[in-house]
């Protein structure tokens, strides 16, 4: 009868919000998200801008908002985002080397260590790729202190928090792609290696189509012995909307090891995305046709 519930059924999944803690003012934006999901996601206020504003000085409010609430609810909390190129603090974009390297790795192991036993996944590190045919590393000051960059920062959020599922995080890797070919082969090698990581998140941020290798792209990874979660879903409004919101869900539902499914904020209006209205909600709440879409597709099968 609800998304959480529902997938809950199949296969202890989640289903799962971005949720920002100004928000949980808003009588009908809690109700929704009280009734609906089972995880939630803070949109903004796990980054390192916003936990981290001074060098070694942390600040976790309006990360603990979110966080009382969901455990008060019994929901579970992916954690967002340990390492990032964008939402870095102005102190961190300044710095370079192995002072940056340092102050990284002190930062997840801080964060990491705060909030430990509470977080069922964190994005350890999100969007660290290029887009494009080139597979590349993207171009940023963490990666140029090091291509180690990754697994040293995974092997800090383990060390801090054990019991956390460790995913790397990214998008346009929604189907087999030179992305999503360059993030399979460093978690083949991750596992090679023994680098701890425990799951790949597929943001999918989706337009007008739903790549018809999305369901197989994450197949390969969980071949790999990670487990996959679609971590920041939303489509643009359109006639298939209801249709690519349904595909992803039976997507994850046919691969064992796709443990959950977060969209990207609750109302339209919430949405980092404008006016492309690409969530589950309208602006006053209501449940569009892909909300029925999604939760027909939960219960089917
Ligand atoms: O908090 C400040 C506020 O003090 C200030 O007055 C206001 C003025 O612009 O800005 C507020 O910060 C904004 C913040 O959202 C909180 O609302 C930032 O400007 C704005 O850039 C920021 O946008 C977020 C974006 O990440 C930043 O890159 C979006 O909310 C958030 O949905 C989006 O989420 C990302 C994921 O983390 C990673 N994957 C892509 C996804 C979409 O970009």
């Amino acid at each position: 009868s609800t998304l959480g519930a529902s997938a809950a059924e199949r296969g202890g999944r989640y289903f799962g919000a971005a949720v920002a803690a100004g928000k949980l003012s808003n009588s009908t934006y809690v109700n929704i998200l009280n009734r609906e999901f089972n995880s939630v996601t803070a949109e903004n206020e796990m980054k390192w801008d916003a936990t981290e504003p001074q060098r070694g000085t942390f600040t976790y409010a309006n990360a603990n908002r979110i966080v009382n609430h969901a455990l008060g609810q019994g929901m579970k909390i992916r954690g967002h985002a340990l390492l990032w190129y964008q939402q870095q603090p102005g102190w961190a974009r300044n710095l370079s080397g192995s002072d940056l390297r340092n102050a990284a790795i002190n930062h997840v192991t801080q964060v990491a260590t705060y909030f430990r036993g509470k977080i069922h996944s964190w994005d350890v590190v999100n969007e660290a790729f290029e887009d494009g045919g080139s597979g590349a590393r993207r171009d940023f000051n963490l990666q140029r202190t090091g291509n180690d960059w990754i697994e040293a920062a995974f092997r800090a959020a383990r060390a801090a928090d054990p019991g956390a599922k460790l995913c790397y995080n990214d998008y346009n890797t929604d189907g087999i792609n030179a992305k999503s070919t360059a993030i399979y082969n460093m978690v083949r090698d991750f596992k090679a290696r023994g680098v701890p990581i425990d799951c790949v998140g597929f943001q999918s941020h989706l337009g007008g189509s739903l790549s018809g290798d999305y369901q197989a792209n994450l197949q390969r990874f969980a071949d790999l012995g990670v487990d996959v979660q679609i971590t920041e879903l939303d489509v643009a409004q359109g006639s298939n909307q209801a249709n690519i919101y349904a595909g992803v869900t039976r997507a994850c539902l046919a691969v064992a090891r796709c443990t959950g499914i977060t969209v990207w904020g609750i109302r339209d209006n919430d949405s980092w995305r404008g006016g492309e209205n690409p969530l589950l909600f309208d602006a006053s709440g209501n449940k569009k046709a892909a909300y029925t879409s999604t939760l027909n597709a939960l219960n089917a099968g």
